[in-house]
């Protein structure tokens, strides 16, 4: 189903096509003065200069050849050459009953199907997930869910960082606790035992590990000597890598869960290792390595840099490769199983040098085929009240399972005094309306900006927020069920008539979010769809407020405007399912 800004633009583009002039100029927005019209038209000013006419001419020849359109219940020139559109009713009405009457009420979908992979999340196994790797799994997994819902193949890899010092530095600690184990020395065998370990050793663990290294040369130096004979596949201490790698993953799935958030592939560092000979092997046969101080590195400067881009170092001087060589890896083997036309790779924004030498490197030596785009859609920093990254209130990093905890539990505080959700029940909504209360708040700043995580505000019942979202979604419920509409899933039904200015308003808003779908698309930033909710919610708040839906006696309407809180419902729970946001009952 074409949107309502294409179906518009394909109408004054022909209008002005037959008017004599460039039909590019038929571009229509949204209006920048809903007070006045529903949609606007500026492109009688754009093209004035081109065509040698007054802006107030042409806008007047456009205008009168759609005079007579049924599209519109107005449309009019407005100094200095605007053209003001405004939708006839029944147009509204019509498009709104051809969206119900399709399949997920007219969501949109692409036309071609691509394949598409979004790396994201990237937390490092050994270390506690922390809020750091928040934003990349509700970033990363919104953008994923549009793209899936456009009808692309989208494949989500977490990329685990697995397979670095971190893990070196952790079994450095656990020999030191259980030295006369066999996976330490030479002699260990296949099944031999291996040192207890849960996650919450883990995490206890790597701090102290990292900290210790910091202090203690001999140790550091054991951790590296680990970290190496991992990468070299010594046996016993493959197995313990292997053991650190379920824990660890098994504990990521638990957190990643409670965020509703889910990866369809699990690779990681270790995977993409198997594939780093043969790009070494690439980039000596294409003559790209180059010698640098005992380094091997790949030189990616380009003549209109205007900062420089230092070289890749593909090998370092002491053997070992690094972050770059591992991703220039990560995409040969997606290259070779996917063959994608889009990697995309939602990592924090300061990391933006490390993907334009990975980019760079991995096009030159046609690693990356030329047609697969390479993106790195970065992200700001998440800020505590004092503008300064996020800590906890002792100062240090807030693990992810913590802050889970601390938002249903504010949450909970927050519902104690509704008695709408049974006591069982009360700490899965709980959980949700945290959850949601982060990712909104979270996904409704650009992701490039840097923003505040304020908790309180997050949860609050008004304004733009995840809370208010929900409870707007069981509001709607609420109508619908004491009406003894059953299934609120069900097809939306037919709409009867526009009845009220606020209800066209919010119809308005309805059909054109999936205007909103597409520009989120384009631009891979979700916080366009949390603005369209927003709107949508808002809207409904009121229509709900300027009409009483239950008690009206004429059935027509009443009718028309049960179908009307059917069609939000769906609408704001696309939404939601973009955004990674559960919806409840009953709040
Ligand atoms: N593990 C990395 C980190 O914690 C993030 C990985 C991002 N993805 C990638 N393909 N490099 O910084």
């Amino acid at each position: 189903m074409k949107t309502i800004i294409d179906e518009l633009t394909g109408l004054l583009a022909k209008a002005f096509e037959e008017c004599g002039y460039d039909p590019a100029l038929g571009q229509v927005i949204t209006a920048n003065r809903p007070d006045l019209c529903d949609y606007q038209c500026d492109g009688a000013l754009k093209g004035a200069r081109k065509h040698r006419a007054a802006p107030m001419l042409v806008a007047g020849s456009v205008v009168r050849r759609l005079a007579d359109n049924s599209f519109f219940a107005e449309i009019s020139v407005a100094a200095p050459g605007f053209i003001n559109l405004t939708l006839s009713d029944s147009k509204i009405i019509d498009r709104a009953n051809e969206m119900a009457r399709r399949a997920q009420a007219g969501a949109p979908r692409a036309e071609k199907p691509e394949t598409i992979i979004v790396d994201y999340g990237g937390p490092n196994i050994a270390k506690p997930l922390h809020i750091g790797h928040l934003r990349a799994a509700i970033i990363g997994e919104s953008i994923k869910r549009l793209m899936k819902l456009l009808g692309h193949k989208v494949i989500g890899d977490i990329h685990l960082g697995d397979w670095g010092l971190q893990i070196g530095l952790v079994i450095a600690e656990l020999a030191e606790r259980f030295p006369s184990q066999s996976c330490f020395g030479d002699g260990y065998r296949d099944g031999d035992q291996l040192p207890p370990l849960t996650a919450d050793d883990l995490n206890e663990i790597y701090p102290l590990a990292s900290q210790k290294s910091k202090e203690d040369q001999d140790f550091s130096g054991r951790a590296h000597q680990y970290t190496f004979d991992l990468q070299r596949g010594r046996p016993g201490v493959l197995a313990l890598w292997r053991r650190i790698w379920e824990i660890s993953v098994g504990d990521l799935k638990k957190n990643y869960e409670k965020l509703n958030v889910d990866f369809d592939l699990w690779y990681g560092e270790s995977d993409a290792d198997k594939y780093v000979e043969r790009v070494i092997s690439i980039f000596n046969e294409k003559g790209l390595l180059e010698n640098s101080g005992g380094a091997r590195v790949v030189y990616v400067q380009q003549e209109d840099d205007r900062s420089p881009v230092p070289p890749v170092i593909i090998i370092k001087s002491d053997g070992a490769v690094n972050y770059e060589t591992t991703d220039i890896a990560a995409l040969y083997q997606r290259e070779k199983d996917f063959s994608p036309d889009r990697i995309w790779y939602v990592v924090d924004k300061r990391q933006a040098l490390h993907f334009t030498q990975v980019f760079r490197a991995s096009k030159k030596a046609d690693i990356a085929a030329g047609k697969t785009e390479l993106l790195h859609l970065g992200f700001g920093t998440m800020n505590g009240l004092d503008g300064k990254p996020y800590k906890t209130r002792d100062g240090g990093i807030m693990r992810l399972s913590d802050m889970i905890e601390t938002v249903t539990s504010a949450a909970l505080d927050k519902m104690k005094a509704s008695d709408f959700v049974a006591a069982d029940l009360r700490e899965d909504v709980a959980r949700k309306i945290g959850v949601a209360a982060i990712k909104f708040g979270d996904l409704s700043n650009h992701r490039l900006k840097d923003y505040v995580f304020d908790l309180d505000r997050f949860l609050s019942f008004d304004g733009k927020t995840g809370t208010y979202l929900l409870y707007t979604v069981t509001r709607i419920n609420s109508i619908l069920k004491k009406a003894g509409r059953g299934a609120p899933e069900a097809a939306p039904g037919r709409l009867k008539g526009l009845y009220s200015p606020a209800e066209r308003q919010l119809l308005l808003k309805i059909i054109g979010a999936a205007d909103l779908f597409w520009l989120a698309a384009r631009e891979k930033a979700p916080n366009f769809i949390c603005e369209s909710a927003y709107q949508i919610a808002a809207a409904f708040s009121l229509f709900y407020r300027d009409n009483h839906i239950l008690s009206e006696n004429d059935p027509d309407k009443k009718e028309s405007w049960l179908n009307l809180c059917a069609l939000t419902q769906v609408w704001l729970k696309l939404h939601l399912d973009v955004l990674g946001i559960e919806a409840v009952d009953f709040m």
